[in-house]
């Protein structure tokens, strides 16, 4: 389409096509330009998470450049803007706690300066929902490009997966099974390129529900940095924008309560993070659907595993893509999903796929052979989480699915790390490790540390897993019988905060339930005698965080960024 065939001007036109002083202030600090760039054509924000304290989007500079190329091509006028990025592995407390601050950066931004449409640079795993709810927040035409997977770990002929492995291997140590050396040798082995996680963790997940929602390109999940056709899709992500800005292709057009749907059924069958459950809640309430935690158990828990990725399986990103990625999934999953739902290439999700090939039959399976015939996220209810709790039934343990066991307590991260390999901690593999004070306005922010450590003593015997129970969230990357989200949280007086050392705790995943077995009486008083934690935050945006956040169940979302703003364009500067 050209500009003339849109009829109409666009947003950019309220600053750069005015004759006068707020135009001539417009344009001239602008500089270097040619005139013609100011002619009416879509401007095209590229909003880069890029930071050298982000090594997952550390080479997103490049990567903006390929967008750029792509939007001069199409006739647009690409301008390339840093918002706050945040790097998983060195933020502190959590990144968590940084995204609804983010999304508020990327929101302002767009909506004070001239732009039509926006190309959204999302990587590490905070960057992608922060981008994507601070741009539907405006609801103007975008597109993600994600900076995709590093290359497969690879250590002592074997591959190796983001995280994944840093959990086996630490615990190796721990079990006398690994020396300290090798455990370092396996450093420099495991972040081998440019890129992102490259096990199915939290950024490959909501790269993949990028792709299901329809918010990228088809592939943009799977395509490692380090490929050229990285590259090249970021080129042809930069052409394609300025069509969307010229058929008004907005964001509301394509997070529909249907893309929701999609994206909660590949979750289940790429055998996703947890993270996404609390990404996508928030995302819907920027852009007013109505999606609830039971949602992802009533449209997920019976869909099969269809990827044999870490850490469910045994893949890893390279190979994922190299099978065909997630058009292949996509193409398999056939009617489990809406087919009619648009994307932003201006076709439905159904005509992107349908001639998807899949080259690996191992790593992506067929629904008849799948790899785990159950894989979505289980959803559950009892007396421990009135507004619930979530397990990822395909990195659990089986046999521990119902299980009822004593509950071991800790009240914070740091007495868990002071205490846990205690000799004289009185555990076993029965009892059931429960976390306090880990919820999105205790810690604050909701850190990823509910797969805790099991006791090394307890390792020693060659144990593996139990059964963990927590109001934090774990990494995508990590697998176990974890109970996550726990609502409400211990800090807001949930009865998580309830639990003592010997109490009995009954988790049965078939039935959803998640029990304290502790009479209603005792409860009542242990919820009397319970006094709130002190807050160890008391000023600037941790403070407001704390003040507004929202618990896990509705996204984690801060109270009021939940609805949208639109993209107005407001008062005049001088
Ligand atoms: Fe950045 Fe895993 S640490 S994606």
């Amino acid at each position: 389409m050209k500009d003339e065939e849109s009829k109409r001007p666009y947003r950019s036109a309220a600053w750069f096509s005015k004759l006068d002083k707020d135009g001539f202030i417009h344009r001239s600090w602008m500089r270097g330009w040619p005139r013609d760039v100011f002619d009416g054509r879509p401007v095209i924000g590229i909003c880069n998470t890029w930071s050298e304290l982000t090594p997952c989007n550390a080479h997103f500079r490049e990567l903006a450049d390929w967008v750029k190329r792509g939007v001069w091509e199409a006739g647009g006028f690409p301008v390339e803007f840093p918002v706050t990025s945040l790097g998983e592995t060195n933020m502190r407390p959590t990144t968590m706690l940084f995204r609804n601050l983010v999304s508020m950066d990327v929101e302002e931004s767009i909506r004070a300066n001239p732009i039509d449409g926006v190309v959204l640079l999302c990587g590490c795993d905070k960057t992608t929902p922060a981008l994507i709810m601070g741009a539907a927040s405006c609801d103007v035409p975008a597109l993600v490009v994600s900076g995709g997977p590093m290359l497969n770990g690879k250590f002592r002929g074997e591959d190796i997966g983001s995280g994944t492995h840093v959990w086996k291997f630490s615990e190796s140590v721990r079990a006398g099974e690994m020396t300290l050396a090798d455990f370092m040798d396996a450093e420099a082995c495991m972040s081998r390129s440019n890129g992102h996680c490259m096990t199915m963790g939290t950024a490959s997940t909501m790269a993949s529900m990028v792709e299901a929602l329809g918010m990228g390109m088809p592939s943009n999940a799977a395509i490692p940095a380090a490929d050229s056709r990285r590259y090249a899709l970021a080129h042809v992500a930069g052409r394609r924008i300025v069509d969307m800005v010229r058929e008004d292709l907005r964001m509301s057009k394509i997070l529909t309560r249907a893309a929701f749907e999609n994206a909660i059924r590949t979750n289940a069958a790429i055998g996703g993070s947890t993270n996404a459950i609390v990404h996508l809640l928030a995302l819907a309430g920027r852009v007013g659907v109505k999606l609830e935690l039971d949602d992802f158990d009533k449209l997920g828990h019976d869909l099969p595993l269809l990827v044999d990725l870490m850490p469910s399986g045994r893949f890893l990103m390279e190979d994922f893509y190299y099978a065909g990625g997630l058009p292949a999934v996509l193409r398999e999953m056939g009617p489990l999903i809406h087919g009619d739902a648009l994307t932003v290439n201006g076709k439905t999700i159904a005509e992107n796929v349908k001639d998807a090939p899949c080259w690996n039959r191992e790593v992506i399976r067929t629904l008849d052979k799948p790899l785990k015939k159950k894989a979505g996220i289980a959803v559950l209810r009892g007396n421990l989480c009135p507004d619930g709790a979530v397990i990822k039934p395909s990195a659990a343990t089986p046999k521990l699915m119902k299980h009822r066991g004593r509950a071991v307590v800790f009240k914070s991260i740091e007495e868990f790390k002071a205490r846990i390999d205690d000799p004289k901690l009185d555990i076993d593999e029965t009892c059931v490790m429960v976390l306090q004070g880990c919820g999105p306005r205790g810690y604050p922010g909701m850190p990823e540390v509910g797969n805790m450590p099991l006791p090394a003593k307890i390792l020693k015997r060659g144990i593996t897993d139990m059964v963990r129970i927590s109001d934090a969230r774990m990494s995508g990357t990590a697998y176990g019988t974890v109970v996550l989200h726990t609502s409400p949280e211990s800090s807001v007086g949930g009865p998580l905060a309830l639990v003592k050392d010997g109490d009995w705790i009954e988790l049965d995943v078939v039935k959803r339930r998640l029990h304290l077995d502790v009479s209603d009486v005792e409860l009542t008083r242990r919820r009397a005698a319970w006094k709130a934690p002190k807050r160890d935050y008391d000023r600037g945006w941790a403070r407001l965080y704390i003040e507004h956040v929202e618990q896990a169940h509705r996204g984690a979302d801060l109270d009021f960024l939940v609805g949208a703003s639109g993209a107005g364009v407001p008062r005049e500067s001088h």
